[in-house]
This record gives structure tokens, sequence and C-alpha cells, in this order.
């Protein structure tokens, strides 16, 4: 009832209140529950994170090696589960076969479909974190046609993934640099408040669907270019100035300038920051260190750090408030560690979980909670009588 305002892409219009993440997208500020990403990428951990995004404060120790425990005694998967994964093509994208995977889980804990129940809650929360990073692990594997090594959760949450998910490339490429680094870059990307996935998975949850079916719609959104699809495409990018412009970022720069090719600086650019997105601070200065610590100084770092150079001076760029956002220097962590280009949307997938799973716990628990419903501005026919087919 009353008047209904169009707003397409919920540019101005707040879905919710939250106490969770804050942006300040003009001077470029993220926090979670207060604590600024700078500090916490420095001196938390995921799993840390994890519990701070979902419970609102910083563990004590005991408190924090309690729900380590928890989540580790959950990472190991049921044989049938690994058979569903092995049923997909091994050419499927991995972002459906994880999709699928979600969706699976409360046909094996049918206790998550009650809801409103505090204890299930914080069972679904520690299940979805241990099994997580056990079905992405599996799923470059089956990609690769490589057996699934059992969980070994005494390893720790990151180094056994980085060991499940990459077995063959072990030794001294996982040292403990690497381990951080990818720690480092799951924290960053742990949430941002309502991005499209997290409030589709409000959406879902808010009909009282369980955690599972809410945040397997949330790995749905994900999955599309606009949003968790931008890593890709800036390592193509990379590739292609590389390969057809003989590294001659210049020219690559004016041809994006003048649009005739459609092409946009990817990794560039963001809908909230028109500031240098600090995550994008945190990664470069990470991709450094862990292509040194893995001995593989990569060309392609080497062109993204001048694209972002010759963007970051040219009138273009800063009239447009264009800065680097966070997909711009991940790809390459990523690919030095050894995942292939298929597998950045779900490493950023297993990043957003803690995300995923706080905002669908805070509207859950919000009173002033309601059935996700827009309105809509109706355009189509005003009333007309049916005609018979024989009269059309
Ligand atoms: N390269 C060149 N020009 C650009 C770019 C870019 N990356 N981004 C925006 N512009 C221009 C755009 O052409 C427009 O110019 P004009 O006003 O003269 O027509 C102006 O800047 C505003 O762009 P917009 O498309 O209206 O901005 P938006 O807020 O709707 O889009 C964006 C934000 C992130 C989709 C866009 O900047 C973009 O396509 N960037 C490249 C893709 C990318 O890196 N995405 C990752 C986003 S961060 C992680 C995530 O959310 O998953």
């Amino acid at each position: 009832t009353g008047v209904v305002t169009y707003d397409p892409g919920f540019m101005n219009t707040a879905a919710c209140q939250s106490a969770i993440t804050y942006i300040d997208g003009d001077v470029g500020i993220l926090r979670y529950r207060g604590y600024p990403i700078e500090q916490l990428a420095e001196k938390s951990n995921y799993l840390e994170v994890s519990y701070l995004l979902g419970r609102g404060e910083l563990p004590t120790r005991s408190a924090l090696n309690a729900f380590e425990t928890r989540v580790l005694r959950h990472t190991h998967l049921h044989e049938d589960f690994r058979r569903l994964i092995s049923s997909f093509p091994r050419n499927a994208h991995p972002m459906a076969i994880i999709a699928s995977a979600v969706s699976a889980l409360p046909g094996f804990y049918p206790e998550v479909f009650d809801v409103k129940n505090e204890e299930v809650e914080e069972l679904a929360t520690v299940l979805m974190l241990g099994k997580l990073p056990t079905i992405v692990a599996y799923v470059l594997r089956h990609a690769r046609g490589q057996r699934m090594p059992d969980a070994e959760p005494e390893n720790g949450y990151v180094a056994d993934f980085l060991r499940m998910a990459l077995h063959e490339v072990r030794g001294p490429e996982f040292g403990p640099e690497v381990v951080a680094a990818m720690d480092k870059l799951l924290v960053l990307h742990a949430d941002h408040e309502q991005n499209c996935s997290a409030s589709v998975v409000r959406n879902v949850g808010s009909a009282h669907a369980n955690l599972f079916l809410s945040v397997a719609a949330g790995i749905n959104a994900l999955s599309g270019p606009l949003h968790g699809g931008a890593n890709e495409a800036v390592l193509s990018m990379l590739e292609d100035v590389r390969d057809n412009h003989g590294g001659d970022v210049a020219t690559f720069v004016n041809q994006v300038k003048d649009r005739k090719s459609g092409a946009r600086l990817m990794g560039f650019g963001h809908r909230v920051y028109k500031n240098y997105d600090p995550r994008a601070a945190i990664v470069k200065q990470a991709a450094d260190s862990v292509l040194e610590a893995l001995g593989k100084r990569d060309e392609l770092l080497d062109i993204a750090m001048e694209l972002e150079e010759v963007a970051l001076h040219d009138d273009y760029f800063v009239s447009r408030k264009l800065y680097p956002n966070v997909d711009f220097y991940t790809g390459l962590i990523y690919r030095a560690m050894g995942f292939p280009t298929s597998m950045f949307t779900p490493l950023f997938a297993l990043g957003r979980m803690p995300g995923w799973i706080a905002q669908w716990r805070e509207m859950m628990n919000d009173p002033s909670t309601k059935i996700a419903r827009p309105r809509q501005v109706y355009t189509g026919p005003g009333e007309r009588d049916y005609v018979d087919v024989a009269d059309r």
C-alpha cells in the first residue's frame, strides 16, 4: 500500500538493517564489526573472522579453540558425497558442481530444516564452514582426474584445504607464507554487506529456507561474471596485453579509452568504491611477496602494475573515479599457487561463506524481518477480453 517507488538494482533502497559490515566507498573504508579490514588482514585469520562476523565480537582464546575444533571436525566428506561430485562431467563448471553439492547437504543433514533454532543454526554454521573447503578441493581434483585425498584436519583449516586441492604441488611450495597468504585472501573476501549474493541469501532465507539452501543461492549469484567472475577476466586481459599487444600497456589503455572495442579495464571500477578499494591495496602487497616466496616472479604482475600506474594518472580513469578493485591482483596469486582460472570464483565463494552465514543468521534473528516481496511497476496491457483461437 502507499506509493511504490521504482529503484532498479536497489541503487537507493536499503533492504535491511545490518550491524555486520561497514563500507564508506568515497573514502575507501571497509570494516567488519567495526574492525578495519587492514588490521584483520594483518593480524586475524579466516576462522576467527568467521566467528567475529557471526557473533559480533572477537573470540577469547578458548572460544576460538572450541570453534575451530567444531569446524575441523566436519571437514570430512562422506563417500556418497564424493560420488555426487564424481558424477559430473570432468569439464563441468566448478561453480555448478559446488552449488549442487551445497544444495545436496540438507539431504545428508535433515536437522537443518528446523530453522529458528539456535542450536541448529550453530550446527549448520560449523557444518557449512567445515564441508566447503573439502568440496572445493574435490571439485578441482575431479576436474583434473585425480584421487580425492581424505581431510587431515590436524593440518589446520587453510593448510589442509591447500593440501587437498593441490596435493601434488606440496613441499616447499606450501610454506607458511603461502598458507598465510591464502588465509589473508579469504579474510579479505569474507563479507561485503549487501552485494548481489548476500542479498540473495537474505531473500531466500526470508522465506525461512534453511541455511544450506539459502547460501546455495548465493553461490549461484556469485557465478555471474558481473560479480564473482571478474577475477578470471583480469587474467585473460593481462594475457591479452602480453600476447596480442606485445606487453604495450599504453596502447591497450588507449583502446579501452576510445571505447570502440567495448573492452573495459577488468578489475577496475566498483559500484560502491569511488576511491582505492582497500582490499586491492592489501592484495597488491601480498601478490608481490607470495610470488617471491613461490619463486614465481610473473611477468603478468609487471603488466598489471604498469596498467595500474598508467590508469591512475590518466584523466579518463581519474575523472570517473576508477580504481583497482579486489579482483585486480587476486588471480595472479591464485595462479602462482597452482589453481586454474576456473577455480578463481570458487575461491571467492570459499572466502565469502562466513559473510553469507552471518547475513542469514542476522536476518533470521531480526524481529523486523519480513518475507522479501518487492513491489513492481506494471507495464502490461489493461483489461481485455479473451479471443477464441479460431478468431485470432
Ligand atoms: N574500464 C573502463 N571504463 C569503465 C570501467 C572499466 N573497468 N568501469 C566503469 N567504466 C566507465 C563506464 O564506461 C562509465 O563511463 P561513462 O559514464 O563515460 O559512460 C563510467 O565509468 C561509470 O561506469 P558504470 O558502468 O556506470 O559503473 P557501475 O557502478 O554500474 O559498474 C562495475 C561497476 C564494477 C560493474 C564496472 O566498473 C566494471 O564493469 N568493472 C570491470 C569489471 C570488474 O572489475 N568487476 C569486479 C567488481 S568488484 C568484485 C565483485 O563485486 O564481485
